[in-house]
């Protein structure tokens, strides 16, 4: 390892299981010297497995809804108290559409689980973003991300109300991106994952066809979940200071194609 986190501290939201990206991070951060809070919504830390995630990493545990200013202004607090100073990093690694987990077709959408999932997925990093900010939590040079999907950019009908969600969520990026690089010197981006197998990707219907799809279509095969970690930890590190306010594909090349031989095949 190259110890490109060494002496940072941070904050990462959202590893639920081993498939979770987060979950994927959080390893990669410890590996890499850095030392941090896990966090995600009580229902989770019950039903999930993160005492396992925070043992192996030598971190703590604190439950938060990422909803709620409250819990977000608690967890900011303690974590600055655990790791005993400012914050270098955050990874904002939460999704979740009632609609689709209730399987209502976007054209039909409940407007309430719109706006519960739209609170989630996209509002919650303002709220994350917010009380950093007027906590003065982040260190000069810090750097926070969120992950993201190309839906935001492309129709992929079975995403729902998520492709909504993410557009919000990269807005969300450039506006609060330019007060905090203008003010505190922090950078913030999203990162456009392929699509990966955790418990909110496969929650998509038809995910399996399409994640193959997405293989067939992408010149270096889909990135996997260690992939976008490895990604994300360099976006965390000092070698990527002036990098704010993007939207960076992180998909194999997928973002770029019209069409590729292997998925051409099947048609000829
Ligand atoms: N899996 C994919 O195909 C894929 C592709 C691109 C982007 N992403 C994005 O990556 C991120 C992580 O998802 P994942 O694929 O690792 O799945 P995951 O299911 O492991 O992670 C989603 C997390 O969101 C958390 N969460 C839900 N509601 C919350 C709340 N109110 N407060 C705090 N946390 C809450 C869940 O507990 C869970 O830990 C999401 O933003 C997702 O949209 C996933």
């Amino acid at each position: 390892m190259y110890n490109l986190l060494k002496g940072k501290k941070g904050i990462i939201f959202g590893a639920l299981n081993e498939q979770s990206i987060a979950w994927k991070v959080a390893e990669r951060a410890h590996e890499e010297g850095a030392e941090f809070v896990l966090t995600n919504a009580p229902i989770a830390l019950r039903m999930g497995q993160l005492n396992a995630l925070a043992e192996k990493t030598g971190s703590q545990v604190i439950a938060a809804d990422a909803t709620s200013l409250e819990d977000i202004t608690a967890l900011v607090e303690q974590s600055m108290e655990i790791l005993g100073g400012k914050i270098d990093f955050v990874l904002h690694s939460i999704g979740m559409s009632v609609n689709v987990r209730k399987k209502i077709h976007y054209t039909d959408s409940n407007y309430d689980f719109t706006a519960k999932g739209w609170d989630i997925s996209a509002l919650s990093f303002h709220k994350v973003m917010n009380v950093l900010y007027n906590k003065k939590a982040m260190s000069e040079w810090g750097s926070i991300v969120a992950l993201t999907y190309m839906a935001a950019q492309r129709v992929f009908p079975d995403y729902n109300d998520m492709a909504d969600n993410k557009a919000y969520l990269e807005s969300i990026a450039r506006s609060f991106g330019y007060f905090f690089g203008r003010d505190h010197k922090v950078r913030v981006n999203t990162i456009s994952q392929s699509p990966t197998p955790t418990t909110a990707g496969s929650g998509v219907k038809g995910f399996d066809g399409f994640i193959e799809y997405a293989e067939k279509m992408s010149p270096l095969g889909n990135a996997s979940a260690l992939e976008c970690a490895d990604y994300t930890i360099s976006m965390f590190s000092d070698l990527t200071k002036k990098v704010t306010m993007q939207n960076l594909f992180h998909d194999g090349g997928f973002s770029n194609m019209g069409v590729s031989d292997p998925v051409m095949e099947k048609f000829e």
